[in-house]
């Protein structure tokens, strides 16, 4: 009976805060060894999501306590002493960027821990991704050729079924990445087809694209890989993450491929419309 008061043993230590204990497997070939082996996986697995939890949580509270920050100095400092009409309004301009960009966060935090919960609601119908990225294109239109950005479409059918409103959000998010990491007078090229059963989307831009050891992590909550410049410029790190979870929730694949200094292609594929 050992090995059972073993497990048990180990199960016991297993709490919140003790999540490393694990079994000592002395006989991997005998039922019960790998039963604790298989146990004991599942421990890790446990543990890494708890950590990543509470990683999370760290950086939530700290993307929050910057724009909180600024607000509180500023407003301070404005106080301490009487002020002109202009100041007033210069101060409370900046306090609303600040307040805009908690508001940001915040809304991509519920969305994110929404679709953790499997609470997103994703209404489902048929549709031409083609069509969406026309729409998302023409939408996006004033912000890129404000940075002298020629986007470059080759649209054809790919119907599948989805979320319309969760796709445009999507595909939005890829083509404000792109115009937003790109070069001045870059380009971009958007791209839908139907390929092998799948629809495909591709975004490709002529920007700066990502370094070997940091595109692994781009789709992680809150990476950014020029993280001080982002955040004064407002950028989150979790439009990303927003992208996986929309594309998961379709049971869609997002990948990545970059060439530091050429550019950077993101490509996503959809399981296309059965013919019913
Ligand atoms: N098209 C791109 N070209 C180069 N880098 C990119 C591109 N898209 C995303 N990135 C990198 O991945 C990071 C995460 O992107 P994202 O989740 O959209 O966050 P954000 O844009 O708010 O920083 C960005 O900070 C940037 O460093
Ligand atoms: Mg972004």
């Amino acid at each position: 009976m050992r090995p059972v008061d073993d497990i048990g043993l180990a199960a016991m230590r297993i709490s919140e805060g003790n999540l490393s204990a694990h079994i000592n497997v002395s006989d991997t070939d005998s039922e019960l060894g790998r039963l604790a082996t298989v146990l004991n996986s599942t421990f890790a697995r446990l543990e890494a999501s708890f950590a990543q939890q509470m990683q999370f949580t760290a950086d939530a509270s700290h993307e929050l306590r910057t724009p909180l920050a600024v607000i509180i100095s500023e407003a301070q400092t404005t106080l301490a002493r009487k002020r002109g009409g202009a100041e007033y309004r210069e101060s409370i301009a900046v306090c609303l960027t600040a307040a805009q960009q908690m508001r940001r966060i915040a809304e991509s935090l519920l969305q994110l821990a929404r679709f953790d919960a499997g609470q997103e609601p994703v209404r489902r119908s048929a549709l031409d991704l083609a069509e969406n990225a026309r729409v998302c294109v023409d939408r996006i239109g004033p912000l890129s050729k404000e940075r002298d950005i020629s986007i470059r479409c080759d649209l054809r059918r790919a119907e599948t079924c989805g979320d319309t409103d969760r796709l445009d959000q999507l595909i939005t998010n890829l083509l404000t990445n792109a115009i937003h990491y790109n070069r001045p007078n870059g380009n971009i090229h958007v791209s839908t087809r139907s390929e092998n059963g799948d629809v495909v989307l591709k975004v490709t831009d002529s920007g700066q694209g990502i370094a070997a050891e940091a595109v692994g992590h781009v789709f992680e909550r809150f990476y950014r890989v020029n993280k001080s410049r982002s955040r004064i410029e407002g950028r989150s790190g979790l439009g990303l993450a927003i992208c996986k979870a929309i594309v998961d929730s379709h049971g869609g694949s997002i990948n990545v491929s970059s060439e530091f200094g050429t550019g950077t292609t993101f490509i996503v594929r959809f399981p296309a419309l059965k013919a019913s």
